[in-house]
This record gives C-alpha cells, sequence and structure tokens, in this order.
C-alpha cells in the first residue's frame, strides 16, 4: 500500500489515505507507525471494520487495556461502546486528558472507531504535549524539571456517577499513581507536559493541593492553548488512533438531544512511577 499523510493543523494530527485497515502488511504497519510519532494523531476515513478487524489492529499497536471502570462488549471485552443518547447530558471524555494517567501504567495510545455520530458537533478535540513542554520558558522548565504528580480517579467521588449503569465495579480500589511532571516519550525520548484535569492530576508530590492548584492550573491553561491543537470531525466510518504518551484529548458535548456511539480500544502502557 502506498500511503499519503495529510496534515491536519499546524500542531498535530493528520489524515492517513490509502490504508485498508482490515489487511495491513508488517511494511504498511511500520509506516503507519512512523506517521503516528511524527503526529500524535492519526485518522482513516470510510473504514468498514467489524469488531473482530478493529480488535486485530489494536494489537499491532500492543496488549490492549481494559478499563476499570467501563464494560466491554459481551463478545468483545476489549471494546468499550461510548454511547451518549439524545437524553443524555454528560459525555465521556468530556475534558482535556490523557487516557489512564490515574494508573501507574496510563494507555499508549487510544484507537476511536465512530460507528453512529450527529449530523454537527460530537467533534475530539487534540492537544500536542511536546508543543505545550517547548513553548514554556527556559525558567520554567528549570522549575518543574524534577517535580512529580499526585494522580487518583475515585470514580465514586467523580462526575462520572452521571453515568450510573454504565460503569462496572473495578476489581480492586483506586490505586494512586504518581507520574513525572515532564515526561519522556517512551519512543522518541522528547520531553511532554504531562499532565490532566483537577480530578486526576490532584496535586504536586510533596506540595500541598493548595500550593499546586495554582502552577498546575496554569500549566494545564497552557497546554491546551488553540495552537497546540487540532479538531477531528467525526462521520461515520473514520478510525483515529492517538499516541497518549505525548497527547491530550477531549470529547466536545456540544450535540444535546443526538446519538453518538464510538468504539474504543486502548492499548497498555508503561509503568512511569
Ligand atoms: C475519550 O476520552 O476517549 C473519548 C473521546 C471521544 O469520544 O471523542
Amino acid at each position: 500500500m502506498t500511503l499519503e499523510a495529510i496534515p491536519l493543523s499546524g500542531a498535530m494530527g493528520a489524515e492517513i489515505r490509502g490504508a485498508d485497515l482490515r489487511d495491513i502488511d508488517d511494511e504498511t504497519f511500520a509506516d503507519i507507525h512512523k506517521i503516528l510519532l511524527g503526529h500524535g494523531m492519526i485518522f482513516f476515513r470510510d473504514q468498514d471494520i467489524t469488531p473482530t478487524q478493529q480488535l486485530a489492529f489494536a494489537k499491532r499497536w500492543g496488549e490492549p487495556h481494559f478499563h476499570p471502570y467501563m464494560p466491554g462488549l459481551p463478545d468483545h471485552p476489549e471494546i468499550i461502546e461510548i454511547v451518549k443518547n439524545p437524553e443524555d447530558t454528560h459525555t465521556f471524555g468530556g475534558q482535556w486528558h490523557t487516557d489512564q494517567m490515574f494508573t501507574p501504567t496510563p494507555a499508549m495510545g487510544t484507537m476511536l472507531y465512530a460507528k453512529e455520530v450527529p449530523e454537527a458537533g460530537g467533534d475530539t478535540l487534540f492537544g500536542n504535549l511536546y508543543l505545550a513542554y517547548d513553548a514554556l520558558s527556559d525558567g520554567m522548565k528549570a522549575a518543574i524539571a524534577n517535580l512529580r504528580t499526585f494522580n487518583l480517579y475515585d470514580k465514586k467521588k467523580g462526575r462520572s456517577s452521571v453515568m450510573k449503569g454504565k460503569l462496572k465495579e473495578p476489581e480492586k480500589p483506586a490505586e494512586p499513581a504518581i507520574h513525572p511532571l515532564v515526561r519522556p516519550h517512551g519512543e522518541t525520548d522528547k520531553p511532554v507536559l504531562y499532565i490532566c484535569y483537577d480530578r486526576i492530576t490532584r496535586h504536586i508530590v510533596d506540595w500541598t493541593p493548595e500550593e499546586s492548584r495554582p502552577l498546575l492550573d496554569y500549566l494545564r491553561a497552557h497546554a491546551t492553548r488553540p495552537e497546540f491543537t487540532c479538531r477531528l470531525r467525526w462521520e461515520p466510518g473514520p478510525l483515529a488512533f492517538w499516541d497518549n504518551r505525548c497527547v491530550q484529548h477531549m470529547a466536545l458535548n456540544d450535540y444535546h438531544g443526538y446519538r453518538r456511539v464510538m468504539h474504543r480500544i486502548t492499548i497498555r502502557g508503561e509503568r512511569t512511577s
């Protein structure tokens, strides 16, 4: 297959043309992998794939991860079906985050396949965390170089309780995760500003929440500057894959009254703490 990569914005993201995800050979996969490392998020339009084919493509990237709270499809427990119905007001993933940062082994990557989308709305935003780090001043880079963050997601306290009935009981209690605030990417080794929204990245290790908040809030706002982002408008059929090691994302909740259904698989990452 001859692939073409078309950048989605100046900051990140690329559409890959020329790939049929039902049948990817090793050489084509190596090219796709390289494009991912260069663009952080890739997507393929007009893919007509079954859950088994989606899973087979996901396994090319690594071992699928089982979400502690979200149940999978009965025949494919690795695939989470994210559904927002017309009467729902909450959307899954509606704040800037990187997946499973609340665990010691956050996801390496996430794959989202659009099954049903509203005519307008429900786009996903992505942010390049390499650019966010690079744009900091030398003084700020020096100040945060050795800081570590305390990350915890307590489902019982979180707003996800509005998804009650859709969540499963985790097998073990939530375990806090400590991550470097500046985290080298596992493959490129380039530094990334590694941060999540405030109910997950709660404070800096050895600092109180009150001391941490002004700095973390500043860095969170900085990391979402529009010039570090791209926006993916869905239609039925595209499959996107992003690199959680250097990309954050957020689902837009601007389509009340319509239904949106996505099939998501996350790939297990490495332990950093
Ligand atoms: C997610 O956070 O993985 C969901 C993103 C989306 O549904 O657009």
